[in-house]
């Protein structure tokens, strides 16, 4: 970053927490003694394999109280993507016959579309349910389409994207009074809102814990009681045969110590997220008075804005941001080398040119209101810089 008096400083402001949360120091902690020590396999009989199926417990216990089931219904995976993976191929794959659809709302992740439309070419068709302009999927809309012909309902909780929340409880309500399976996308969710007794009315909750301050390479998938998956990993009895492999203990061990730190935290830090969150809306406006909040009017996770500054294209915008010491997001995805507008936002009734303007904000535990001030002075100049690059 080059400071107003020409020093060069690599201090960074990273503001990028929907698209993975650096680890937090509570992680960090419990991490220590395992990564200086060998550690047993917890499948194996001998103290060292002993002690490490104890921690491995230690966190089932630690992520189901996050998740707000009984540790019992957790079954760790690499990941996200790989619990809602497990999920939809795990109903799919043990669906009686006559069963025709999976229904899903439109602002999903890619992972849900990529997973459900793997099957839709083999048996089932994929039914997307259209969302509102803020990005609000309406629960009567959604269950109009759950019928006798579903094999699996799929919702996520909040969109990465613009932290849009959606009617999981209402939508999950009406599938359980259905008979048909529901799945729920808590990875941006968690650690950010309670989730009280989800399993109320979920089947299924998905889990990640690179989202939460943890390290990437584990996730979860609840199951609730009673329900039998087909495995997406076959051949171990690890998991109580819900999922074969051995599994990656120091990931483990930091989400259960994130999911912890998550919840011992998450009243102050939803309440400070939410103050800093407004602190950008409010100074945005006033600074760029044509600026447009996607999802704005919905109920939405207190650390996630999205927003676009007309005529501004996101990706240049971040490109500047980012040499200026900023980590942000945009609206887009890298598609085969082929930028692509977001589908969430194009769902939202956004242009593709629109869709393009976007930039996400994403804000979690490292950040604090200094930095918020340096991005709020730093956002208009390099506006600024842009628009007069064009004259
Ligand atoms: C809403 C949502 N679901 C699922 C995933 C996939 O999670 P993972 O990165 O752990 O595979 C992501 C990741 O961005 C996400 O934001």
């Amino acid at each position: 970053m080059i400071l107003d008096d020409g020093r060069e400083t690599a201090v960074r402001v990273y503001l990028d927490h929907n698209a993975t949360s650096p680890v937090r120091p509570e992680v960090a902690a419990a991490l220590g003694g395992w990564i200086d020590t060998p550690a047993g396999n917890p499948s194996s009989l001998h103290a060292e394999g002993r002690a490490a199926m104890e921690a491995m417990e230690h966190a089932r216990e630690q992520v189901a109280e996050l998740a707000g089931v009984p540790s019992g219904s957790i079954v760790f995976t690499s990941g996200g993507s790989e619990a809602i993976e497990a999920a939809i191929r795990g109903v799919c794959d043990r669906a009686p016959s006559g069963l025709r659809k999976i229904v899903v709302g439109s602002v999903e992740h890619s992972v849900v579309f990529g997973a459900a439309r793997a099957f839709a070419s083999r048996r089932f068709s994929v039914e997307e349910v259209p969302c509102d302009r803020d990005g609000r999927v309406d629960p009567d809309r959604f269950l109009a389409r759950v019928d006798r012909g579903t094999v699996l309902a799929v919702l996520q909780w909040a969109n990465n994207e613009t932290g849009v929340l959606q009617p999981v409880k209402e939508v999950g309500e009406g599938c359980r009074r259905a008979g048909v399976p529901f799945l729920v996308d808590a990875v941006q969710v968690a650690g950010k809102k309670p989730l009280g007794a989800a399993e109320s009315f979920a089947d299924f909750l998905a889990l990640s814990s690179h989202k939460i301050g943890g390290l990437p390479g584990a996730g979860a998938l609840t199951v609730r009681k009673g329900i039998v998956l087909a495995p997406l990993v076959h051949g171990g009895a690890q998991e109580m045969r819900r999922r074969g492999g051995t599994p990656p203990l120091p990931a483990v061990i930091g989400f259960g110590a994130a999911a912890e730190a998550c919840l011992d935290n998450m009243k102050t830090e939803s309440g400070r997220l939410l103050k800093l969150r407004a602190r950008i809306e409010t100074q945005l406006q006033e600074l760029l008075p044509d600026i447009r909040f996607h999802g704005q009017a919905a109920n939405r996770l207190p650390n996630t804005v999205n927003f676009a500054v007309p005529g501004i294209e996101g990706e240049m915008l971040a490109i500047g941001l980012d040499m200026a010491g900023f980590a942000v997001s945009t609206g887009s995805a890298c598609a085969s080398g082929a930028v692509e507008p977001s589908h969430v936002l194009q769902a939202m009734r956004l242009t593709e040119e629109e869709a393009r303007g976007a930039i996400r904000v994403s804000l979690g535990w490292s950040n604090t209101l200094e930095e918020v001030n340096r991005f709020l002075a730093v956002l208009p100049e390099q506006v600024t810089r842009i628009r007069e690059a064009r004259q």
